[in-house]
């Protein structure tokens, strides 16, 4: 495991970056920090490397990569048919957590994109990642360096307790600041359909864009809640985890409820109310009025419950507006569609 800190353009000052570039050029996969979470990178160009990201993370590969670019030079290799609402949103908010879909022109493996005409690019806004790319000189397919249905990594912590042993090295960049993933968003429609709400804001989007919808899928995610038999989890942590809509008081009848049925009881709430529950592990994800703090330190407080061994995990909902709608996503697919509701 290699250290290199945060503030870095430099290869030269760091040789792990030429060392990790080396690597991904030989086909191998390696562990690395973007501004949402950590990346498992591989040379996207080269199918044996892609397939060694799948089996490293033990995903279905039919489900498709993004490719991680340093210079608008290397979509022209990519991606063709880009409409000018897709350049205006790169001019926007590249390099940052905005992955676009657009129509693929080859240039990489078909294993990234699982058969797919489309391929999903992003820049992302960190120096490592930056200059890894660019010292490799290549489009790096990268999911998050977690193992399939964990909770992302926010840091290089997080990959080395999943990944460790599966991977060819990992470069260490202190934690990744936006703490959920980009905001994945189809070009190829019009208007722009968000598919996976993230780091950009729908609010930012329509700034630049205009109109802007949301697929379907995310919308019934929100409004049917309650519906059983969705049961698939993603993102979460092994104690499962249930969304309290209601009081403070309704939250804490149902922690004592579990602690009476001997259970080991985890809280996950904000600094406002952190002193307000009485539970065996209460973790403070942020400050309920800067969402954004929330999205930053979920994925720890998720894997810190499963450290301290809780039974079972109740979270405070947050309000869907700007980060909070991704913060609520991951939120909903961690329970595995849970909630218990005051009224
Ligand atoms: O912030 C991020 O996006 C992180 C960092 C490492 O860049 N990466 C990430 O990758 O979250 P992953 O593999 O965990 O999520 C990729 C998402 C998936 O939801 C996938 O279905 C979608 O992007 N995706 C990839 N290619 C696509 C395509 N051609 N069409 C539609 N969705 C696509
Ligand atoms: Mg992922």
């Amino acid at each position: 495991q290699w250290y290199v800190d945060n503030d870095v353009y430099n290869v030269e000052k760091y040789p792990q970056i030429q060392e990790a570039a080396q690597l991904l050029q030989q086909g191998e996969v390696i562990g690395f920090p973007t501004e949402t979470v950590y990346g498992l990178g591989a040379d996207a160009t080269n199918t044996e490397a892609v397939e060694k990201i799948f089996i490293a993370k033990g995903r279905p590969s039919d489900n498709p990569l993004i490719v991680h670019i340093a210079s608008t030079e290397q979509l022209t290799h990519i991606t063709k048919n880009v409409p000018s609402v897709a350049k205006e949103l790169m001019e926007a908010f590249w390099p940052g957590p905005l992955t676009l879909v657009l129509e693929k022109k080859g240039g990489v493996s078909e294993k990234v994109t699982a058969g797919l005409s489309t391929v999903a690019v992003r820049m992302p806004d960190h120096p490592i990642a930056l200059a890894l790319i660019k010292e490799a000189n290549l489009p790096i397919a990268a999911p998050s360096a977690n193992r399939s249905g964990k909770p992302s990594p926010t840091l290089a912590k997080h990959v080395h307790d999943d990944l460790k042993g599966r991977i060819a090295g990992l470069v260490d960049g202190g934690a990744t600041g936006v703490g959920v993933e980009s905001t994945v968003v189809d070009c190829t429609v019009e208007p722009i359909v968000i598919l996976r709400p993230g780091g950009v804001t729908k609010e930012q989007l329509e700034e630049v864009a205009g109109e802007v919808e949301v697929d379907p899928a995310l919308l019934n995610e929100v409004e049917a809640p309650r519906s059983p038999g969705m049961k698939y989890t993603h993102y979460a942590p092994d104690a499962p985890l249930t969304i309290v809509q209601g009081s403070e008081s309704f939250m804490q009848q149902l922690v004592d409820r579990a602690k009476r049925e001997g259970k080991k009881v985890g809280v996950l709430t904000t600094e406002e109310k952190c002193a307000s529950y009485n539970a065996d592990v209460v973790l403070s994800c942020g400050k309920r009025d800067d969402l954004s703090t929330v999205a930053a330190h979920l994925y720890d407080a998720l894997r810190t419950f499963d450290e301290r061994n809780v039974d079972v995990i109740y979270s405070e909902e947050f309000p869907t507006e700007g980060i909070g709608s991704a913060v609520m996503n991951r939120l909903l697919k961690a329970s595995g569609h849970r909630f218990i509701s005051e009224n």
